[in-house]
């Protein structure tokens, strides 16, 4: 059942394709126009768009364009190109030279001038006058299903914000999702393979945001500068003590920005975050808890292995300097599948807003069965009600209500971390049912990311 509708997908795909004869095979679209989204690096003036719409006229191909957005920031301009659908030529007809390699397109001087000057065009995919519109028409399109995207072996998301002069920061939280939640909605409704990393991703998405006239999910067709993809902790790839089980520092970041989202009444008066990582290794969440610049932090990390802890604090030392370790870190040897008998830091619960664990224990580590539920039971004994805890994982249990809400947590929010070889460069060979089996049990699993907050 599940592969006779899998071949009518393929077949509905390809047949969109070949109408529509561009990559994106379902598209949201309002009327009956493709529109594309160009943004340039510097002020557009309406000189230069009279001038671009004359070389537009001049091509046949029935663009209009207009000017949506002038960035108060930073002076760019963003370009709305609209094209009638009735026209079988489309933008690509602008850009002359197409290289080889599928969707890259290299800018040449022979475009219209204003238009090479773009930072990129991107064709426009999904709209939403919101955030919160821009996710639910998303996870309306295609019965449910999302965005497909044909032929993609990864893609990577950029993000915008266009504020126009009129523009001021207490209308964005209207826009109803901050930035990490919203790009992880817009994944989850897109079928076709996440890329962590931006220069291997074979398609460029962006979500642009702009205050006056709402969010564009766009496919970028043409880019002038390299790509950027989600912005890290650059330090982190130098860091002096490497760990061959780390968290991809991607994931630890956006995982880190849900934790604190869920963050409701912070114990300290201040409002600084507390954050507990019960099995730091080598203190990737710490780090990016740090990094998060949004509000204070004081991190803690425990782990029963001294070297990870050791390995922690030169991590976050060299990142961060000695000094603002000292006095926002506390990592320590603890086993986290117990509880202490004496609290060092007092009664119980412990000073916690909530938790982070990468959790040691795949499903068939069968000496450790009972390990990763060791380490939920204890500290849920520590931790107040309500408290937010987000697990990385690879154990099929702790997907499972039912034996969470045994040990003290309902699941809020699920996701899957994308598995190690998902942005593997289009050459290397694909992977096949038996070669997953033959791979191994839990190595090339993809892990779970499950958000729970403790029961009272
Ligand atoms: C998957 S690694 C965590 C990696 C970490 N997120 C990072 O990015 O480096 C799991 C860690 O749990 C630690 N661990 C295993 N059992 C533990 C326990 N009972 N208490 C505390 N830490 C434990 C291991 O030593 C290991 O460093």
């Amino acid at each position: 059942m599940a592969k006779a509708s899998t071949v009518v997908v393929l077949l509905l795909i390809s047949l969109f394709h070949q109408l529509c004869a561009n990559a994106i095979v379902l598209r949201i679209s309002e009327n009956n126009h493709r529109f594309y989204l160009a943004k340039t690096q510097e002020t557009f003036k309406f000189a230069d768009l009279q001038l671009l719409q004359a070389q537009l006229d001049a091509t046949n191909c029935q663009y209009e364009c207009e000017r949506l957005v002038l960035d108060a920031a930073t002076g760019s301009t963003l370009l709305q190109l609209n094209f009638d659908s009735r026209n079988p030529a489309t933008v690509y007809d602008l850009l002359p030279q197409q290289s080889s390699e599928k969707n890259k397109v290299e800018v040449d001087d022979t475009l219209p001038p204003s238009l090479a000057r773009c930072e990129w065009i991107a064709e426009v995919i999904a709209f939403g006058s919101n955030a919160s519109n821009l996710v639910k028409s998303l996870q309306e399109h295609n019965n449910g299903k999302g965005i497909a995207i044909e032929n993609c072996t990864g893609w990577a998301i950029d993000y915008i914000r266009m504020v126009d002069k009129e523009g001021s920061a207490n209308d964005i939280p209207k826009l109803g999702y901050t930035l990490k939640p919203l790009l992880c909605a817009i994944a989850q409704n897109i079928r076709a393979p996440a890329s962590l990393d931006a220069s291997c991703a074979s398609e460029q998405l962006v979500a642009i945001e702009t205050l006056h006239h709402g969010i564009y999910m766009g496919r970028i067709i043409s880019r002038s500068g390299s790509p950027t993809g989600t912005a890290h902790l650059s330090c982190w790839s130098k860091r002096p003590f490497q760990y061959s089980s780390a968290i991809h520092p991607v994931v630890a970041e956006i995982v880190i920005e849900m934790l604190f989202d869920l963050v409701e009444h912070p114990v300290e008066p201040d409002g600084a975050i507390r954050i507990l990582d019960p099995t730091c290794g080598s203190g990737t969440f710490l780090a990016f808890a740090l990094a998060s610049g949004r509000r204070r932090v004081h991190v803690e990390g425990w782990d029963v292995n001294p070297q990870c802890v050791q390995g922690t604090k030169q991590n976050l030392g060299y990142c961060f300097g000695e000094d603002s370790v000292s006095s926002r870190c506390r990592v320590r040897v603890r086993d986290s599948s117990i509880v202490p008998l004496v609290q060092e830091s007092g009664d119980l619960p412990l000073k916690i807003d909530c938790v982070v664990s990468n959790l040691p224990w795949g499903q068939n580590t069968i000496d450790y069965v009972d390990q990763n539920l060791n380490i939920l039971k204890a500290l849920k004994r520590q931790l107040k009600p309500g408290t937010p805890c987000i697990f990385v994982h690879k154990d099929a249990l702790l997907s499972n209500s039912k034996p969470l809400a045994r040990l003290g947590y309902s699941i809020i929010g699920e996701a899957t971390v994308p598995p190690p070889n998902f942005a593997l460069p289009k050459s290397r060979k694909k992977r096949t049912s038996s070669s997953k089996d033959a791979d191994g049990p839990t190595s090339t699993r993809p892990q779970r990311i499950t958000v729970t907050r403790t029961l009272s």
